[in-house]
């Protein structure tokens, strides 16, 4: 069985590197082809995770950058087209919500080649989201759907998908968060900062409906202005996060700002975080695992079982708001969480053993 695995920004590579380990432990029944999209290129949102994942460089790289998102959309699907028409796989392998995973699942329906979706069923309700359609589409036309959270199962029968396609089978970013946990304690990060353990919160922000507007930016930074008054705010931030506050003038001085970290980094930093603030996905479910208080800067979340079963408050973009949570956070002696279902280590083992026996 050929296996295309698609990789194309930043979330991926952690979603993606356990599935790939997994099935390297059968080469004679799979033979997989890693492409990467090159949707993220920069060296810190893309090749340093293929370091600290120790992931293999891509079989076939599309190179094809940042643009609107018809373009990057269409760029990707174009080159990707050519890739399966070359290398004729059984199977195209797409994890999470990105314009990679859309472009990639779509070529591959058109072409009648089967789509496995992991990380599928997952809704915010908010179609205004970008991640929130590539969602939707990508369930709609996948052949497989893996999934991680009871909600998913709920949300797909709405949709009247049939069950047999649906598996339940955890959570990949949490099989790499747990095989990275001691690596990542090596990490320098906190003395290379100069930072002690619990006296920093970490913040990151890049979803576009947060940054991409000068007046929720604002809301949202006057909250984080005043909670830097009580407690070191590091930020580690995204490059597109860093044009616009630049674009707007809004560049906090008063907070400790780094180019985006590697994986072990970054996990190191935010499991001696006293709490997280984020609009992130993934930060909801790791801060789960790592039981770090997560305040979610969104109206809604994709992911309830982290505030149902874990750490996440979604607090939304209000100013008060967001204050008031942190003030009661930062008084906070000890989050209790509770794992969700099968977020244990084995994801990907599970997932390959379902392609094993599907194909
Ligand atoms: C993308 C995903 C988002 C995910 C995030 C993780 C979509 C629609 N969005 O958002 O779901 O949470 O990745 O980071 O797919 N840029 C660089 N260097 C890079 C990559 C991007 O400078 O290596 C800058 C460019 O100015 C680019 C902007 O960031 O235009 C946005 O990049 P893009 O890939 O379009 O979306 P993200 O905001 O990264």
């Amino acid at each position: 069985m050929k296996i295309i695995l698609v990789v194309g920004a930043r979330p991926n590579f952690m979603k993606m590197a356990p599935i790939l380990y997994e099935i390297k432990k059968y080469p004679d029944r799979i033979h997989p082809l890693l492409v990467h999209t090159g949707q993220h290129y920069d060296k810190n949102m893309s090749d340093l995770f293929f370091d600290d994942l120790g992931l293999p460089k891509p079989d076939i790289f599309l190179g094809v950058g940042s643009g609107s998102h018809a373009q990057q959309t269409a760029k990707i699907m174009e080159k990707f087209e050519a890739v399966l028409l070359e290398n004729k796989p059984d199977l195209v392998l797409v994890v999470g919500d990105v314009n990679s995973t859309l472009a990639c699942a779509l070529t591959a329906a058109k072409l009648h080649i089967k789509v496995a979706h992991v990380e599928a069923g997952l809704r915010s309700f908010d179609r205004r989201m970008p991640e929130e359609i590539n969602r939707l589409l990508t369930d709609a036309i996948s052949d497989y759907l893996f999934l991680t959270e009871a909600s998913a199962v709920k949300n797909l029968e709405k949709e009247g998908v049939s069950q047999d396609k649906m598996f339940f089978v955890g959570n990949v970013m949490i099989d790499s968060l747990l095989q990275n946990l001691d690596k990542a304690k090596q990490s320098t990060i906190l003395s290379q900062l100069q930072l002690e353990k619990q006296s920093y919160a970490l913040l990151t922000l890049h979803r576009a409906e947060n940054v991409d507007n000068r007046s929720a930016m604002q809301e949202i930074l006057d909250a984080l202005m005043e909670i830097s008054k009580k407690i070191q705010l590091v930020f580690p931030i995204h490059p597109r996060t860093k044009n616009k506050l630049e674009e707007f003038g809004l560049l906090p001085k008063n907070f400790k700002i780094t180019d985006p970290l590697g994986y072990w980094d970054f996990l190191h930093l935010m499991s001696q975080a006293k709490f997280v603030l984020t609009d992130s996905g993934g930060i909801q479910e790791e801060t789960t695992i790592l039981q770090i208080p997560c305040l979610t800067l969104r109206e809604n979340t994709e992911r309830p079982v982290t505030a149902e079963k874990g750490t996440n408050t979604i607090v939304g973009t209000n100013k008060e708001k967001i204050l008031s949570h942190a003030l009661e956070v930062l008084e906070r002696k000890k989050s209790q969480t509770q794992i969700p279902d099968l977020w244990d280590g084995h994801a990907a083992r599970r997932i390959v053993e379902i392609l094993l026996n599907l194909i």
